[in-house]
Order: C-alpha cells, then sequence, then structure tokens
C-alpha cells in the first residue's frame, strides 16, 4: 500500500515501475555506449532471452482464504537472518550508470536493509562503500585472475570490511564475446573504468613498478591519435589522481589489470585452496550443471549461485530459472541462489517455489542508479519487495519461506 500511497499524495516516483519501461528511462539517461555495456547480452543474446522466457514460462498456482494481514519475507543464509530473500548482485564498472557509481548502490542497500555483493570490478573501493554502510550486509564478489597475491589481498580486504561471505564467479574466466560493445569499440576497462578494487589494492600497486628497471614499458604499438583516445587518456588521468598515480602508472595499470583479471585455467583445487584462505562462507557463482554443484559440495563450499552472469557470457546456454530445479536437487543441504532474469516480486516468488532461497538482482537496480542515484535504486528495491509481498499476500502464503513446489502449477515446470 505504501508504494500506491506515494504516487497518490503526489510525490513522483523517481523510476518507472515496470522493467521495461525502467530499462527504457536508463537507455534514455545514458550514452549508447554505456547503455550497451548495462544491457547487452553475449553474441545473438538469446540466453538474456531465455532467462526471461523461463520466467515467463512458470506459472504460480494461488490458494484462497488462507491469506493473512503481514507476510514474513525473512530468510535464513549462511546463519544469517536477511530481511528479505532479496541481494544486490556484485556489478561492474557501474560508473557506467552513474558518478556515484557503487558508493550510491551501498548507501541505497543499507537504507533498504538489502545486502549488497561488491563487485571485483566496482568502481568504489569496497572499503569506502563498506564504511557508508554501517553494519548492514554486504558480501564480496571475487574474480580470480592471473596474480594469485591480488587474488588473497582481495580476500583480506573483504574480510577486514566486514564482508560476510565471498562469492567466487566461476563463469567469467574469460570474457563473453558481446557484439553491442564490439560494435561499439567500447570496453571500459582501457579507461581505467571498473578497476577500483585494483587501484586500491597495495599488492596490485606494487606491480606497477618494476625495481631497478623504472615503471613499465610503453606499449611498442602506438594507437592512433583519435579523438575517442585523447578522451580516454583525459579520463585515465583524472582517475589517476584521485588514486595518487601518475597517467604513466595508470596506463600501466590499465594494460595490467587487462592482461591479469581473467584465468582460463580457473580450477576446482583452486577453489580448495580458497577454502584454506579464508573462514568466511564460499558461495560459488555460475553453477548451472548439476555435476559442478555435486563437485562443490565435495569441495566444502558453503552455497551455490544459479546465474548465467545475465546471459552475457555463453550464447545459448540454459535460462538460469531452467537450470534451478537440478541444481537444488544436486546441491543437498547447500543453499542455492540464484540470478539472470529476475526482474519483478512475483519472479522472486517463482524462483523461491523452485527452491531459491534467495535471488540477486542485476540491471534493474543499475538502471535505477542510471536514472536517479541511490534514490533510483531504493524504489527498484522497494518495488520488487512490494510485489512480492503482495504476491504473498494473494496467494495466501504467509511466510517466503513456506514457498515450495506446492505454489506451481506442475505443467510449467521440470
Ligand atoms: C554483471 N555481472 C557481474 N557478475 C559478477 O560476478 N561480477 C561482476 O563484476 C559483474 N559485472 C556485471 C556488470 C554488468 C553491467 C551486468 C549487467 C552484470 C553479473 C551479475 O552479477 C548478475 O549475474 C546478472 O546481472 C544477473 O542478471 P540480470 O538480473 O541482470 O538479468
Amino acid at each position: 500500500t505504501r508504494v500506491y500511497v506515494r504516487g497518490l499524495g503526489g510525490e513522483r516516483p523517481a523510476v518507472p515501475v515496470a522493467p521495461e519501461r525502467l530499462q527504457a528511462a536508463a537507455q534514455a539517461k545514458l550514452g549508447a555506449a554505456d547503455f550497451a555495456y548495462i544491457a547487452g547480452g553475449a553474441g545473438a543474446e538469446r540466453t538474456m532471452r531465455a532467462n526471461l522466457a523461463a520466467f515467463e514460462r512458470v506459472r504460480l498456482l494461488p490458494r484462497r482464504l488462507s491469506g493473512s494481514r503481514e507476510r514474513d519475507l525473512g530468510v535464513e543464509v549462511l546463519g544469517h537472518t536477511l530481511a528479505a530473500p532479496l541481494l544486490l548482485a556484485p556489478i561492474g564498472v557501474l560508473e557506467a550508470a552513474h558518478p556515484e557509481a557503487d558508493l550510491a548502490v551501498a548507501r541505497a542497500a543499507a537504507a533498504e536493509n538489502v545486502p549488497f555483493i561488491f563487485s571485483s570490478q566496482a568502481s568504489v573501493p569496497m572499503e569506502v562503500c563498506a564504511a557508508a554502510m554501517g553494519d548492514s550486509p554486504r558480501w564480496f564478489q571475487l574474480y580470480w585472475g592471473t596474480d594469485d597475491e591480488v587474488t588473497r589481498s582481495f580476500v583480506r580486504r573483504a574480510e577486514a570490511c566486514g564482508a560476510q561471505a565471498i562469492v567466487l564467479t566461476l563463469d567469467t574466466t574469460l570474457l563473453g564475446w558481446r557484439p553491442r560493445d564490439l560494435d561499439l569499440g567500447s570496453l571500459p576497462f582501457l579507461r581505467g573504468r571498473g578497476i577500483a578494487q585494483y587501484l586500491s589494492d597495495p599488492v596490485f600497486r606494487s606491480r606497477l613498478t618494476v625495481p631497478d628497471a623504472g615503471p613499465l614499458p610503453a606499449p611498442t604499438v602506438q594507437p592512433p591519435r583519435t579523438p575517442a583516445l585523447l578522451r580516454a587518456g583525459a579520463e585515465l588521468a583524472a582517475k589517476g589522481r584521485k588514486f595518487g598515480l601518475s597517467l604513466e602508472q595508470m596506463q600501466a595499470a590499465a594494460a595490467r589489470f587487462t592482461a591479469t583479471y581473467t584465468r582460463p585455467d580457473l580450477g576446482w583445487d583452486d577453489v580448495s585452496r580458497l577454502r584454506q584462505w579464508t573462514d568466511l562462507p564460499i558461495l560459488l557463482k555460475g553453477i548451472l550443471h548439476p555435476d559442478d554443484a555435486r563437485e562443490a559440495v565435495r569441495r566444502g563450499v558453503n552455497g551455490l549461485i544459479v546465474s548465467n552472469h545475465g546471459g552475457r557470457q555463453i550464447d545459448g546456454e540454459i535460462g538460469a530459472l531452467d537450470a534451478l530445479p537440478g541444481v537444488v536437487v544436486a546441491a543437498g543441504d547447500l543453499p542455492v541462489l540464484l540470478d539472470s532474469g529476475v526482474r519483478t516480486g512475483s519472479d522472486v516468488a517463482k524462483a523461491l517455489a523452485l527452491g531459491a532461497r534467495a535471488v540477486l538482482l542485476g540491471r534493474p537496480y543499475a538502471y535505477g542508479l542510471a536514472i536517479a542515484g541511490e534514490a533510483g535504486v531504493r524504489e527498484v528495491i522497494q518495488n520488487v519487495l512490494a510485489e512480492f509481498d503482495l504476491t504473498l499476500g494473494l496467494m495466501g502464503v504467509r511466510a517466503a519461506r513456506d514457498l515450495g513446489p506446492q505454489h506451481l502449477a506442475s505443467s510449467t515446470h521440470p
């Protein structure tokens, strides 16, 4: 009701409620390359569509005359009670959406009491976001590159800034094939975007000069000095000033990041090593195959996130919601979370009915950020949770944790 009254009271909503209009409003606000980076997917974007189609296909089956005045949205995840089964997914390069980037999201998440998963490719160092969040829950998402000492340093920093869990993303050991970005010639990292965790990392910074040999050698092939490259250089220099690095060091940092941030041969033994490095709960993000879920159980991780990275990595892979039931069975007692395609409160109900403990929201909050900064992110969260609460109420479900297969039309899911 609060969300309805907000509109009636003449308070203008900051962001459109309907997912398509939310995306359109963000598109209107952003430059073509920034919008493409956020909205785009891999290849022909078949998987991006499959994510939405899977939510289309599954149908809820409500009960009547068993509703309650108040619903309990809380769920248990890794020994913590979340106020609602919703977290903000790690999204890199949020400065493409808004200059306040991760910091605005951190404040919004704290205000709405929804955990924020800091990205390895954030635009604001994790310590800065953590300081803005008080005691509100935050997790850290790890990309494991080729420099183990940097990876370890990220884990130590996450522990120090109060992260409740480490999310190791498995689906981006190589960057996906993204035609929208390729056509626009936009790779944000080359302008120093999305590398704040690295620029603020003592181990990474220590790599930027070679003892006795001075700064890293300049690239041997000099690109032509086009206006776009000059703009990129200016952005790089400005960023360097923020992090106390010269333009040459920034160029070295961007080059080193690009050369080291992914590791195509990451393997299960690395998961076991991470297990040795930290006592924090570990979740593996990007699990789709039940056999991977079983191996994860053997490796002693604490949770799984079914995800295809919002359809940004392999074109043609399975829709995330379609993969969920198989992973839930294979995961045994491990909590399974889901992202990729969650757009509405009704979607949250479907994912939970299919066995997810909670869901991660991706692009919609980035669109809210693009449109109205912190206030926009807050409204996107409020809208999803208001619809989720309403859906439970109308379905005769008293508590989010009671959702199960009995709330689905059996012909619409495996
Ligand atoms: C992402 N995602 C992502 N995941 C991750 O583990 N680390 C990251 O840095 C990023 N960066 C990122 C940037 C952008 C622009 C997008 C859209 C996504 C994936 C993200 O965590 C999540 O899996 C998807 O966004 C979920 O899909 P939807 O909700 O966007 O469809």
